[in-house]
């Protein structure tokens, strides 16, 4: 009987225990819940009222044979015409927030600030007044990868010009939109943008110049971002109270063993995937990571290069990109682990493998997504942002997008992106016990949209979209449900 008390007492006791704990992690007040999107990924109207073609118009149009499915943004989601039903499912959720991109080419057809299409102007006021209706902060990012072509055929992010161009675009921004808009990102993922755009075969606009052009464009795209920083900075920032920050792809890369070799190769790796464009950025000394910098120069050295590849930046440069930035934007979706001798398995992300000389490996029993490079990992979103608050300090972070795909047939019952946002969120609730300072978290996406290389293949949406019907139907799926349910809760409803 006795026993049977003390039994009794101790579940009692673990209950209460468990129902404090579960009290305790609750999301802030203030906490911004969003969705994320991008411009060419769902807007269409591609030269609707003026717009100016982008490298992925001409990337699409000229060579289909890039996107698995031969499609393009053309139409995409269509939200051109169907912004209002995009800010009614925004309302749906009871988002906080909502992450867009801005067309460079719709507000500035040739890419330069001379000439300004008023009627893409008055596409995005419509947009932003919509969700400053209902509350809605807009979080808007200036570039996700779609340059204006005639910018690309002057040489785009090679050209050293290119940083001034973008200042100015940036200032046409600031100018039209920054009285209503408070949180501005620069560049949407520069690995991306530099690595797959210019040294591999991808992403607009191809150029596959064997990592000579990515350098250039990473050094390049800094210097536009520390710009744009600076203008916001000093002519906008006290009349229109806002913040400037960068958006980074910044996955976790972990060492498969704990061998000093797998760390070695894991920290080589982190700087050749983000640490490339963080440093400089984020940290006390201005410049790209110095192991990487030194294996990049070896290598150059052994090609028969009479230089490295990875242009230096020069003292007053240093001083101009170092702490540029309000926030930091993570885009995070998943952990790999490496290896510093041996492929574990044939799972191979594109990368300057040739400079870091690092391998990959991914658990079996991750649960796979329908994208290729796309796992559930364990703890990953701590792991991520607890080393950039070591490494950077506790500054203020936003994740900028975190989403889960499946197939064009995944329908709406998507329980495995129930499951993946579940596990993120505790994942964010874990840094936020621990005191990191991540102030919103956007979800990738608001609805199913084109992705990329994939087209239309690979769906990320909370809401389903019907591609096959012109008038683009959008449906919540489970996940919506789910969302809408933490966002008003503040807790994770397991
Ligand atoms: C990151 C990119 O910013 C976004 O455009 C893309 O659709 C998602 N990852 C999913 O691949």
């Amino acid at each position: 009987m006795k026993l049977f008390i003390l039994f009794g007492c101790l579940i009692y006791l673990v209950g209460y225990h468990a129902k404090t704990l579960k009290q305790q992690r609750r999301f802030p007040e203030d906490f911004l819940f969003g969705t994320a999107t991008a411009a060419y990924q769902i807007e269409g109207g591609w030269n609707a009222d003026g717009k100016g073609e982008n490298i992925w118009d001409y990337v699409t149009h000229n060579t289909p044979t890039v996107i698995t499915d031969a499609s393009n943004g053309d139409v995409a989601a269509d939200s051109y015409n169907n912004y209002k039903r995009d800010v009614q499912m925004m309302r749906e959720l009871g988002l906080d927030a909502y992450r867009f991109s801005i067309s460079w080419a719709r507000i500035l057809p040739d890419g330069f600030s001379n000439n300004v299409n008023e009627a893409g102007v008055k596409f995005y006021n419509n947009y932003i007044n919509e969700m400053i209706k209902y509350n809605i902060e807009p979080i808007v990012t200036l570039y996700h990868w779609d340059l204006p072509q005639k910018l690309q055929e002057l040489g785009g992010f090679a050209n050293p010009l290119f940083s001034d161009w973008f200042e100015d675009y940036a200032r046409v921004a600031f100018d039209h939109f920054g009285d209503r808009v408070k949180l501005w990102i620069t560049f949407n993922e520069p690995r991306e943008i530099c690595y797959e755009g210019y040294a591999s075969d991808t992403k607009a606009p191809v150029l596959n110049s064997s990592a000579v052009g990515a350098y250039i464009c990473a050094k390049n795209l800094i210097l536009s971002h520390a710009k744009a920083y600076h203008a916001y900075n000093n002519d906008f920032k006290s009349n229109q109270g806002g913040e400037c920050g960068i958006t980074i792809s910044v996955n976790w890369y972990g060492p498969l063993t704990d061998s000093k070799d797998d760390a070695m190769a894991a920290e080589l790796r982190r700087q050749a995937e983000w640490g490339l464009y963080a440093e400089p950025i984020f940290s006390s000394e201005g410049d790209f990571p110095k192991e990487l910098s030194r294996k990049i120069a070896l290598k150059s050295a052994e090609q028969g290069y009479s230089r490295s590849r990875l242009p230096s930046l020069t003292d007053d440069e240093k001083d101009f990109v170092k702490g540029s930035f309000d926030f930091f934007g993570v885009n995070h979706y998943t952990s790999l682990l490496v290896s510093a001798s041996e492929y574990k398995q044939e799972f191979i992300v594109p990368s300057m493998l040739d400079d870091v000389g690092a391998f990959t490996y991914v658990p079996e029993e991750w649960p796979k997504a329908a994208s290729y490079w796309l796992r559930l990992a364990p703890n990953s979103i701590y792991n991520a942002l607890s080393h950039l608050r070591n490494k950077y300090g506790n500054i203020k972070f936003i994740i900028t997008e975190n989403g889960w795909s499946s197939g064009p047939s995944g329908g709406l019952i998507d329980d495995d992106r129930v499951r993946y946002y579940r596990a993120a969120l505790e994942s964010v609730l874990d840094c936020l016990d621990d005191g990191i300072n991540i102030k919103g978290y956007m979800a990738w996406s608001l609805l199913d949209n084109f992705e990329w290389n994939e087209g239309y293949l690979e769906r990320f949406g909370l809401y389903e979209v019907d591609f096959e019907d012109p008038a683009r139907p959008r449906t919540p799926r489970k996940s919506a449900f789910v969302y809408k349910q933490i966002i008003k809760s503040r807790e994770i409803d397991h």
